[in-house]
């Protein structure tokens, strides 16, 4: 149900778009560099042309017409333009030969590079990098509070460095929109610039943003704490975007396991409480979308989502196994699970879009690689009890084993035990209903206090 290059999909949902730096039918040219040494670059394992038709996605789920592309083979950004004058002359060309009117860098422009580059391009031609890019997109597509927040205040912060008098406008177009918050946006203190006080109200919103999103983090945790009361565990689905997560969520819920959204339900539109094959309740929850060469500070500005993975009990990384760079997706996915400090997680990785797939040697191969692996097929639900029947194995290892008598009266016990745990056997007794099970060590005592 998604175009190749969602990000964060289930979160920032189509809504209101925050500001879009790309209104539609832009013309847009793309540049990349080819590393010399990989070490140079963040992210220079990715092939230049496997990078740029990522970007060219972006740019289209964006709403731009790629209309053209330049590459240069390089040693280091030069300092100024980020790439070479003789290039520079070269995109100038291309820029007006193909009228485009936007040039998209693929990795990220430092504030000089952007404003050098705008220089040499002239007026009329909006340079952008790829994290500008994939804000524009977020910002498409927020829909929640959440999220919306979230992407407000990754925008600014990528912004404030970047002001010049030409993003000004913008700085009071977004002020007015948010209203009381900033508030006397445009409104000068005395002897301060334009410039200045654009940056003094975008500092002001960041402070306020954050504010409101403790608020959101605060209440994620009580959550949290409710949740672990009761004994549910929560899987994460984590993955490249368009790896197939939502997908996979709704196979989930359509097998019938689904029993209902609840909990998150106000919060996260996209947790499913599902049953596993011996009865225990799972939430699924659908969080987050990843892609390469996405900054830290710009991670950094969905910690409110992020932790939520960070504190889940299993991470369920859906890959794309058909993908051709599915082995470097794979590997900014477990980066950024690194940089969120959600690496030690159990993990079961999911190799999905098996129906498609030309040589099930390759995708054997990689899967030998991750965790736990097991191919699937989410639109065909092939592998799907495999996939169940891992997560439960893997989440049964914080059971404990318990051995009771339950009284004949006591239904509502068996029946805790059969959502949060496993029940092994259970044999009617004089006493009452023997039950051999596996359950959280919260319940156990409950169980055993009971049985006393
Ligand atoms: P983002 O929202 O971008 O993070 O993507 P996502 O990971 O949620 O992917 P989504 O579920 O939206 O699926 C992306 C595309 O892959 C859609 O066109 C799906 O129909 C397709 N897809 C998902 N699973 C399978 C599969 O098992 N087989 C095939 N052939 N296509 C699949």
């Amino acid at each position: 149900m998604s175009a190749r290059n969602r990000i964060l999909r289930r979160r920032w949902n189509i809504a209101r778009p925050v500001e879009p730096t790309s209104p539609a039918r832009e013309r847009a040219i793309l540049v990349g560099v080819d590393w010399k040494t990989p070490g140079d670059s963040p992210d220079g394992a990715w092939p230049v042309e496997a990078s740029l038709e990522e970007l060219a996605q972006l740019a289209r789920t964006a709403g731009l017409e790629v209309v053209g592309q330049v590459t240069q083979r390089l040693e280091r950004p030069n300092p100024a333009t980020f790439i070479g004058p003789g290039k520079v002359e070269e995109l100038v060309e291309r820029v007006a030969e193909t009228a485009a009117n936007v040039v998209i860098f693929d990795d990220e422009l430092s504030p000089r590079h952007q404003r050098e580059l705008e220089k040499a391009l002239g007026d009329g031609v909006k340079v952008l990098d790829r994290t500008a890019l994939i804000l524009d997109i977020f910002a498409q597509h927020a829909q929640t509070r959440e999220g919306a927040l979230q992407v407000e205040l990754a925008q600014y912060e990528y912004r404030l460095p970047r002001l010049t008098r030409a993003w000004t406008h913008l700085a009071r177009q977004v002020g007015g929109r948010a209203g009381g918050a900033t508030g006397g946006v445009g409104v000068r203190g005395p002897g301060e610039t334009q410039l200045e006080t654009d940056r003094r109200v975008i500092r002001r919103r960041i402070a306020h943003l954050k504010a409101e999103l403790e608020e959101v983090r605060a209440h994620r945790s009580r959550y949290r704490a409710r949740r672990r009361r009761e004994g549910i565990p929560v899987v994460s689905i984590v993955g490249y975007t368009n790896a197939g997560k939502s997908t996979l969520l709704n196979a989930l819920s359509d097998a019938g396991v689904l029993v209902e959204d609840k909990l998150f339900a106000t919060l996260d539109p996209t947790t499913r409480r599902v049953r596993l094959p011996g009865g225990r309740t799972v939430l699924f929850t659908d969080t987050v979308g990843f892609i390469q060469k996405l900054p830290t500070h710009l991670v950094a500005a969905f910690r409110a989502t992020l932790e939520e993975v960070a504190e889940s009990d299993l991470l369920l990384h859906v890959l794309d196994a058909t993908h051709p760079q599915a082995r470097r997706q794979a590997e900014a996915v477990l980066e950024t699970l690194e940089a969120i400090g959600a690496a030690g997680k159990p993990m079961v990785t999911a190799l999905n879009k098996v129906d498609r797939l030309a040589d099930p040697e390759e995708a054997l191969a990689l899967a030998s690689e991750l965790p736990n692996p097991v191919l699937i097929s989410a639109l065909r639900g092939d592998g799907l009890p495999d996939l169940l029947e891992k997560v439960e194995s893997i989440l049964k290892k914080d059971l404990v084993p318990v051995d009771v008598v339950l009284p004949f009266d006591r239904g509502d016990l068996l029946q805790l035990i059969r959502e949060q745990g496993v029940v092994e056997s259970q044999n009617p007794t004089a006493r009452g209903l023997r039950v051999v099970a596996m359950v959280p060590p919260r319940l156990a005592g409950l169980l055993g206090a009971g049985e006393s």
